[in-house]
């Protein structure tokens, strides 16, 4: 193992796994977290005594990006075998088990084993029952584990229960920063992700720092800089649609510009209580579609200029199954469901912001309220989880899954793509 290749804070990480059964590795994006848990836990298995090794992270998909493809990478297929097929893993010809825990059932799968290593990545998106379940598998003589975290509520289950009793329950902890990998990382990209995260997620995935998530969602949000008179020349449109047939329907024309920005331009909006009335699906359909064709006011005015709109596709609010059914066989524009990961959708929107990657056309009155006032739960983050309140918050819905569905257009215009992907 070629330990001079690694910084001080991965060599210490790296070390203290030589005695202590749990070394956890928190802090900022791209500080170098997994690669030095990489090179302690590839050790481990060739150097560590006899047994079951396990890989686990919130999927199997993450584990593979994450952890598997680069180990690959760093320490050649002679090392580290993966066979896509039946999804097994060597390191130096023993196998390692590499499990998604995403639900509370994932405990389930581990239940009865006993292993010798365990490296978890990312670990507080994993349930806190499959965290305690493995750590109780780990029972033999010698037998380590090590993971990596970006930091999050400091209500978490990971942060309480574990990292602020570390000295109490013998882990070792590491908190990365950005500046102890700043020897391999070039200063562009450094500059690049700081400016794409903001507010919140500054706090915790630059800074590395465990703090709440209150007050605004989007505090980046600068009305003077996000909003626009004016659209430029836009090729591709998509409707996001967050569907509700006794509430809202709210409905946003977006489309990506030619100065590689993406553009709400217009806004649609049923609300089935204030009007007294509820459309069914047929009409929510007709009555977009006349918007599409004719605009508000009967013709489309774009800067000014009448503007044909060929929406390519129209991404829709995932739980409105007889809405999509409806647009499919209306057939005026193709529906597809929109990603939900509301976390990820809402760190994308908000890293979109702050890398001033997108822009709302002040027409979209609706849109811009509600997005001004969008803000974190309290009793969410008492329970140390995440989640915007639920209220008033149609328009914000439909723009967090347009975006976060619509990255495969966006992302290379944000310098990171590892977080977002995952
Ligand atoms: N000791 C090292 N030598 C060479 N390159 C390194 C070293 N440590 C880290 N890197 C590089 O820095 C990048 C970021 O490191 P790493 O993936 O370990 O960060 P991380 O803290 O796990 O980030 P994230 O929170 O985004 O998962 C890696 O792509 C890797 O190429
Ligand atoms: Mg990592």
């Amino acid at each position: 193992m070629k330990v001079a290749a690694l910084t001080p804070k991965q060599r210490a990480a790296w070390w203290a796994l030589q005695n202590h059964v749990m070394v956890i590795c928190d802090g900022a994006v791209r500080s170098g977290k997994s690669w030095g848990a990489d090179h302690a836990f590839v050790d481990f298995a060739m150097h560590g005594p006899p047994g079951n090794l396990l890989l686990a992270g919130k999927t199997q998909d993450t584990v593979r990006r994450n952890i598997i493809d680069p180990m690959i990478d760093i320490f050649g297929g002679a090392v580290c075998r993966h066979n896509r097929g039946t999804r097994e893993f060597y390191i130096d010809g023993r196998r390692v088990y590499v499990v998604g825990a995403n639900d509370e059932r994932s405990q389930e799968r581990i239940r009865g084993v006993t292993l010798v290593g365990a490296y978890v990545d990312e670990a507080s998106t994993v349930p806190e029952s499959f965290w305690t379940m493995l750590r109780s598998r780990l029972s033999s003589e010698g037998a380590r584990m090590i993971a990596t975290t970006n930091p999050d509520s400091p209500q978490h289950w990971l942060k309480r229960r574990w990292l602020d009793k570390a000295d109490e329950l013998d882990i070792a902890r590491f908190s990365f920063r950005l500046e102890d990998n700043a020897a391999n990382l070039p200063a562009s990209f450094v500059e690049g992700i700081k400016r794409e995260f903001a507010g919140l997620w500054r706090k915790r995935f630059i800074e590395g720092l465990w703090v709440a998530a209150e007050g605004a969602v989007y505090d980046m949000l600068d009305l003077d800089t996000h909003v626009v008179d004016e659209l430029p020349n836009i090729g591709t449109w998509w409707l996001l649609i967050d569907y509700g047939t006794a509430t809202v329907t709210h409905a946003l024309l977006a489309g990506i510009g030619a100065d590689e920005r993406l553009y709400v331009a217009r806004e649609w909006r049923w609300d089935a209580h204030e009007t007294h009335r509820q459309l069914t699906d047929a009409e929510y359909s007709q009555r977009l579609r006349d918007w599409i064709e004719t605009g508000a006011d009967g013709v489309w005015l774009l800067n000014g200029k009448p503007a044909p709109v060929p929406v390519r596709m129209a991404i829709i609010d995932p739980s409105a199954a007889s809405f999509y059914a409806q647009l499919r066989r209306d057939g005026w524009v193709r529906p597809r469901d929109g990603e939900n990961d509301v976390l990820d959708g809402i760190r994308y929107t908000a890293s979109l912001l702050s890398a001033g990657r997108l822009r709302i056309h002040r027409s979209c009155q609706h849109l811009l309220r509600e997005l001004s006032g969008y803000v974190w739960d309290p009793k969410a983050q008492e329970r140390g989880t995440d989640a915007p309140l639920k209220a008033d918050d149609h328009g914000c819905d439909a723009l967090r899954y347009g975006c976060y569905t619509l990255r495969r257009h966006t992302r290379r215009w944000i310098a990171s793509t590892a977080k977002e992907a995952a």
